[in-house]
């Protein structure tokens, strides 16, 4: 109930227009200018017993020097996720290691939890140094106007363009990623499909669904998934695998989509994705997924209950942290109907504007764009460095699979790396569709939301 309360207050909070609307740059003025005269006048009084609290407003307060600290805000609490950054912050001490990390792990996979304290701290004009914000054009686009542009630390890195051009509003680059995960995946437990006699890869969606059947007259969960504790926006990853799949839809389609420049309404993979999704969430997938997160969905894999789940690779790093092997415990496959490209977005970090430790702010950025930091932290959470020049050595051959196939093929942007309003306010209709079943009352609610969200297309 708490979990649903704050995600409406979050969708309203990031539908376009409202945040800017709620914070237009008078208001914002008129509320630094308040509280300039509150401690203004606290401060003549208490100072000096003379003068005004707005002759105080309107002297800027003495500069302390920079400390040394470094406030970073992140939601990698999840096995495999704390992990990784933890190897980052190791190399990041090796290197400053007179300076603090004030560590804000705000625990909520897929980050809705954070976003709304980092954006109710920007709000409150406390900006921290740095936070995780997802890779994709959309996400980044939404993130831009809190961040300092960051073009020195982009100069001359082997990053492939289409990836490249992500970090990029204008003409600055505001964010630097530090990994790139692929999203349509389906994990599976490799005993229980020996067991049952599942045959993998599977290739189609009608396949998985045959799939599914036998697993559930086997007496196991066929699908395993969870939205709970805000994290209802996996839903929209199904959507976006089905349409994929959708002879009426396709890689491409789904990039348009996520650029904004679909029309869901008319569009018919929108209800081709609609109805297997009501197929998947009628008969195979665990009746609990309401009360679970992403992770805890894959600990059904795990203890043997559930053979697959869908979800983005940082799965894996978090079968691996738990002590299960690729392609001995685990397998992995595209997702059914997805060959040939693959759905992506990846994590970024940036400089805040305001940021109390910018020197330092800058140095973090700076370190996520070197090839060891991508290595360290990719080889443990399960992703493709952004990076081309990374030895690949240390990564294991699943990931290494996964590495060659998301360079070897067309990406799409997806997942988490869409505009921020739509991350949210799709989970939210697609949350009530997986109970309510109702096709066309979701497809206008989507159509309204996405032409609202995307007045015009993404650049
Ligand atoms: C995603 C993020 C991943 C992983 C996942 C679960 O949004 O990109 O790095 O952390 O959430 O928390």
């Amino acid at each position: 109930m708490n979990g649903k309360r704050r995600l409406n207050y979050q969708t309203d909070e990031l539908i376009p227009g409202y945040w800017s609307k709620k914070i237009t740059r008078r208001k914002a003025i008129s509320t630094t200018a308040k509280v300039a005269i509150a401690i203004g006048v606290g401060a003549a009084i208490a100072a000096a017993g003379i003068g005004t609290g707005i002759y105080y407003a309107t002297r800027a307060p003495p500069k302390k020097p920079e400390e040394k600290k470094l406030a970073i805000y992140h939601w990698w609490t999840a096995g495999g996720e704390r992990e990784a950054i933890d190897a980052v912050y190791k190399l990041f001490k090796e290197k400053y290691p007179d300076v603090e990390i004030i560590d804000n792990p705000a625990a909520g996979g897929g980050g809705a939890v954070m976003r709304a304290a980092v954006k109710a701290m920007l709000l409150a004009g406390q900006p921290p140094d740095t936070c995780q914000i997802t890779y994709g054009p959309g996400m980044i686009q939404s993130w831009a106007k809190f961040l300092e542009p960051i073009d020195d630390v982009w100069e001359g890195l082997p990053v492939p363009e289409t990836l490249k051009s992500w970090a990029k509003v204008g003409d600055h680059y505001y964010v630097m990623p530090l990994n790139i995960h692929r999203d349509s995946n389906i994990w599976y437990n490799l005993k229980l499909v020996n067991k049952i006699g599942i045959e993998v890869p599977i290739e189609t969606v009608d396949d998985f669904f045959k799939a599914c059947e036998k697993i559930k007259s086997a007496g196991y969960i066929p699908f395993a998934f969870g939205t709970v504790g805000g994290q209802r926006f996996w839903l929209n990853y199904i959507l976006e695998w089905f349409m994929m799949a959708s002879p009426n839809g396709g890689p491409d389609y789904v990039n348009d989509f996520n650029y904004g420049r679909a029309h869901p309404a008319t569009d018919p993979a929108v209800k081709d994705a609609l109805k297997n999704m009501e197929t998947l969430w009628k008969n195979y997938v665990n009746p609990d997924f309401g009360a679970l997160t992403w992770d805890e969905a894959g600990k059904l894999l795990m203890a043997d209950k559930a053979v697959f789940n869908y979800m983005g690779d940082w799965q894996k790093g978090h079968f691996m942290a738990s002590g299960w092997k690729p392609d001995v415990d685990f397998g992995w496959q595209p997702a059914p109907g997805t060959e040939g490209a693959s759905i992506v977005h990846g994590d970024s970090f940036g400089v805040c504007k305001g940021a109390p430790h910018p020197t330092y702010a800058k140095a973090w950025v700076k370190l996520l764009s070197t090839a060891k930091a991508q290595e360290d932290f990719c080889v443990i959470k399960g992703a493709t460095p952004p990076r081309t020049d990374v030895p690949l050595d240390r990564f294991d051959p699943m990931q290494r699979r996964i590495i060659k196939y998301i360079r070897g093929h067309k990406i799409v942007v997806g997942g988490h790396g869409v505009v921020e309003a739509w991350l949210d306010k799709c989970g939210e209709i697609l949350e009530e569709f997986v109970t309510s079943f109702n096709i066309d009352k979701t497809v206008a609610a989507l159509d309204t939301a996405y032409r609202e969200i995307y007045p015009k297309p993404l650049e």
